[in-house]
């Protein structure tokens, strides 16, 4: 599609979700909302449909895709679910949780999603609107975050537009996202279950419903998760983390009732669920009222829960840019 086309706002009812999918079939581009953040979609089947998202992002390599599916039978039919996938799917799906697994054989995806991996991220999400939209298309949808490459990812339609009008054919209005950082990305090898990427899902939980330990990702292992680039989740301005006095120029982003004069504070009451809710809005909006040599202090959240989530884009969007 051109770069100039007019994207449309879909407003979440029966019209908007049979038009999303319409659109999916015609191999167009569609944001949808999903309970972590708004996907980029299109058909997971069609080649040039995953290429043009790769494009409208200027995602600069072709890191692999999480496709999205409605349910659990559907994910089988793309993936090869062994006893602790089956536990975890039942337990979590839908949800904010991404499956690593082995793809059938036949499975029929376009190669790009996978970038010609033998496994495949898959993920069913609980938004209501995402559900319509895929009950409706009736196909696997892979769907990265709808944000340009790098950049914040969006939790509004009005993030989606900011990032990529023009570029995509529509994107469904389905208001703020609950969750408001990505998925949690888990993965297995010989020893058990492997965090590959923090996310909504706490890797607590996890671990509780397995009854073992998930391992955190060994530099260079074989299993990784290439989109992870250092620098991501950027704001235009600088960052500096883990700050409990700002410098009096500084913007600064609290957590908890100890940030008083904070210029916004992700949870006042110190509540990660809430914080996580908010964290790319409030980062956006930072980023919107800076002065080019103005710097964001973000104010110390705690590593559990998802804090593990939060700290991990934070240190992304605070990384040396390329
Ligand atoms: O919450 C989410 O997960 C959102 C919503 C839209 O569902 N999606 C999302 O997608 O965050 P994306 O493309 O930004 O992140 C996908 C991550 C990348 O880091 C990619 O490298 C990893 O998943 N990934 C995809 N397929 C993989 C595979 N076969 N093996 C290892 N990592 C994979
Ligand atoms: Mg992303």
């Amino acid at each position: 599609m051109s770069n100039n086309t007019k994207t449309r706002t879909l407003a979440p009812d029966e019209y908007g979700l049979r038009q999303a999918a319409a659109l999916l079939s015609d191999g167009e581009l569609v944001a949808f909302p999903t309970e972590t953040v708004y996907g980029l979609g299109a058909d997971a089947r069609n080649d040039t449909s995953v290429a043009q998202i790769f494009h409208a992002k200027g995602r600069p390599h072709f890191n692999p895709l999480i496709i999205h599916v409605p349910d659990l039978d559907s994910a089988e039919t793309f993936a090869v679910f062994h006893p602790d996938a089956q536990a975890l799917a039942q337990a979590f799906w839908p949800g904010p949780l991404t499956l690593v697994l082995p793809q059938r054989a036949n499975a029929g995806l376009s190669p790009l999603v996978t970038a010609g991996l033998d496994s495949v991220a898959i993920r069913v999400p609980e938004h209501p609107v995402a559900q319509g939209v895929l009950q409706s298309f009736g196909g696997p949808v892979a769907a990265p975050s709808a944000n340009p490459s790098g950049r914040i990812s969006p939790t509004r339609a009005q993030h989606v537009l900011d990032g990529l009008s023009g570029k995509i054919a529509a994107v469904v209005d389905g208001g703020a996202c609950a969750v408001g950082v990505e998925s949690t990305i888990l993965g297995f090898d010989e020893t058990g279950p492997v965090l590959l990427r923090p996310g909504g899902l706490p890797v607590e939980a996890i671990a509780a419903c397995l009854g073992k330990p998930v391992a955190a990702r060994a530099e260079g292992a074989d299993i990784s998760a290439p989109g992870q680039l250092t620098s991501h989740y950027a704001p235009r301005v600088g960052m500096r983390l883990n700050i409990a006095k700002p410098h009096h120029d500084a913007l600064w982003l609290g957590f908890g009732p100890d940030c008083e004069g904070a210029t916004l504070n992700l949870s006042l009451g110190g509540d990660l669920v809430e914080a996580a809710a908010n964290l790319f809005h409030h980062l956006r909006a930072l980023d919107a009222q800076a002065r080019p040599d103005q710097v964001i202090e973000v104010a110390p959240v705690p590593e559990h829960g998802l804090g593990l989530a939060i700290n991990d884009r934070l240190k992304r969007a605070a990384a040396p840019r390329d």
